[in-house]
């Protein structure tokens, strides 16, 4: 039998998102790298570390762009309503597989990572720029400096720890991988899941 689909994610938000998720991970293997001695040996991600070391702050900005991007393309399906208020306080019930109220195209929990996810990467970036050497920091006092590097550190560890929540509901979710990789959910997945956005998805053809 044909599986009945409806797309989730055109080409291009798929390769945006995707360029950002690999900015993600070299940031984070090589900011851990400069962040901890036992882990410096992972500055070998770029070759050498001082190659890490320059390349950093530059995928630092490809990444910011990325999301930049990002950030305009779904912040108007990010606004909270009641219906997510219902679903955050039955996150219990959700995690138990039963969906709670009638949520549209992402429920209280991906709407929360958005802003957490936005509010991160402004942190990053004003911070990041501000530590920059030679570029920057040379136009900021020595505490202004050692400030950002509180921040920029803070934000990486709450971005990272978002991003493991994110990975894991993207897996635990089944089907929901495929709509970042193919674009595509079934009927069945977006009924269970986005019961509000299935039917606007389903009304307009
Ligand atoms: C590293 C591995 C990652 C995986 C496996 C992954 C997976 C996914 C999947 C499957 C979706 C679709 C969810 C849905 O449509 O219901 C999604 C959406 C999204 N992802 Fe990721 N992601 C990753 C990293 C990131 C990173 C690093 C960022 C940004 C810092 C990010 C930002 C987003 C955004 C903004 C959306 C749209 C959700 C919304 O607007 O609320 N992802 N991701």
């Amino acid at each position: 039998m044909k599986e009945k689909l409806i797309q989730r994610y055109s080409a291009s938000e798929r390769i945006n998102h995707w360029i950002v998720a690999v900015c993600f991970v070299l940031l984070a293997v090589s900011g851990l790298a400069f962040f901890y001695p036992a882990f410096f040996w992972l500055t070998g991600i770029f070759g050498t570390p001082q190659l890490a070391r320059i390349l950093h702050p530059f995928i630092g900005v490809v990444m910011f762009l990325g999301f930049f991007i990002q950030f305009f393309r779904y912040w108007h399906h990010n606004i909270l309503n009641r219906e997510d208020v219902k679903w955050m306080k039955s996150v219990k019930e959700v995690l138990k597989g039963n969906e709670v109220g009638d949520i549209g195209r992402y429920n209280g929990g991906q709407k929360g990572m958005f802003w957490v996810m936005t509010l991160c990467l402004l942190a990053l970036i004003g911070s990041g720029i501000i530590a920059w050497r030679p570029y920057f920091a040379i136009h900021f006092p020595i505490p202004v400096i050692r400030i950002a590097l509180l921040v920029h550190s803070a934000s990486a560890v709450a971005l990272i720890a978002s991003i493991i929540v994110h990975v894991y509901a993207a897996l635990w979710v089944k089907g929901t991988i495929r709509a970042m990789v193919e674009g595509v959910v079934t009927h069945a997945w977006a009924k269970k899941h986005h019961p509000k956005w299935y039917r606007e998805m389903t009304s307009k053809k």
